[in-house]
């Protein structure tokens, strides 16, 4: 680096020197030591052109060489400061790109996380007890799982109509609520809500009216797996038919 640089200013120094001086010198001559820089005296071409070569020699130019090479070897030690520096900076800005590069995977990842998340949240059912039949279920001497038959929510078949129970798809905090309608009379009527057919919430009335109903509510943390259903007591009934009065219903509030 410095060789070169020191090679490249030599001719510069001396045509520099000649054309201040020299001012009657021609093209040719200008020509001739701006390529080589190497001071020739040529006798043959008389005064005029001597004075280049003259101007150009070793004594006049040599202090000027030095100063240059001085300076050439400053700013080169300058430039390689800042060339570091830069070298710096540029690993700084690449360090930066890649973390953020980083963060937009972590996001990617956690938007597709979210996103099968919300796949999950898609858990909602609403049945009812009959179709269009108008007709009590029980009184039965034992208990039973109330088989809701009408469908009209059931997202992901996560009711199941055969068996009347929900089975929780993921874990999470779901909502349930279940209303059920009779008339009056000597029968009252009810039903419970279960987790794992464990008894937690119990709508219960009875009385003369000519319709009488109840209705409960939970909210419940459920395990994957776990299941709720409505259980009719013993000697309690329902009614139901086509205009849909004993209903249960449920969907997930959020995950956890
Ligand atoms: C529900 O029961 C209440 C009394 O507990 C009664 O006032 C109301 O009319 C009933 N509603 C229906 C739709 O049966």
């Amino acid at each position: 680096m410095k060789t070169c640089g020191a090679l490249l200013v030599l001719p510069c120094c001396c045509l520099a020197e000649t054309q201040l001086t020299g001012d009657t010198i021609s093209d040719n001559d200008i020509t001739h030591q701006g390529h080589y820089g190497e001071a020739e005296t040529r006798e043959n071409e008389g005064d005029r052109t001597e004075t280049a070569a003259t101007v150009c020699n070793q004594q006049t130019c040599q202090p000027d060489i030095h100063t240059l090479l001085i300076e050439m070897s400053a700013l080169v030690a300058e430039q390689r400061v800042e060339l570091r520096y830069t070298k710096t900076q540029m690993d700084a800005i690449e360090a930066r790109l890649r973390a953020s590069e980083k963060t937009v995977e972590e996001q990617r990842e956690q938007l597709k996380q979210l996103m099968s998340d919300n796949e999950g949240r898609k858990i909602a059912f609403a049945v009812s007890l009959e179709i269009d039949t108008n007709r009590y279920t029980g009184p039965f001497n034992t208990g039973a799982t109330l088989v809701y038959k009408h469908v009209i929510t059931n997202l992901g078949n996560l009711y199941n109509l055969h068996t009347g129970f929900f089975t929780a798809p993921v874990k999470g905090v779901y909502d349930f609520n279940f209303y059920v309608y009779g008339d009056g009379g000597p029968i009252s009527i009810g039903a419970q809500l279960r987790r794992n057919r464990e008894r937690l919430v119990t709508a219960y009335t009875g009385g003369d009216d000519h319709s009488i109903n109840a209705s409960n509510g939970v909210s419940l943390l459920l395990e994957v797996g776990d299941v709720v259903d409505i259980y009719l007591p013993a000697n309690q009934r329902i009614i139901d038919n086509a205009h849909h009065h004993s209903t249960f219903r449920g969907h997930l509030l959020f995950q956890v």
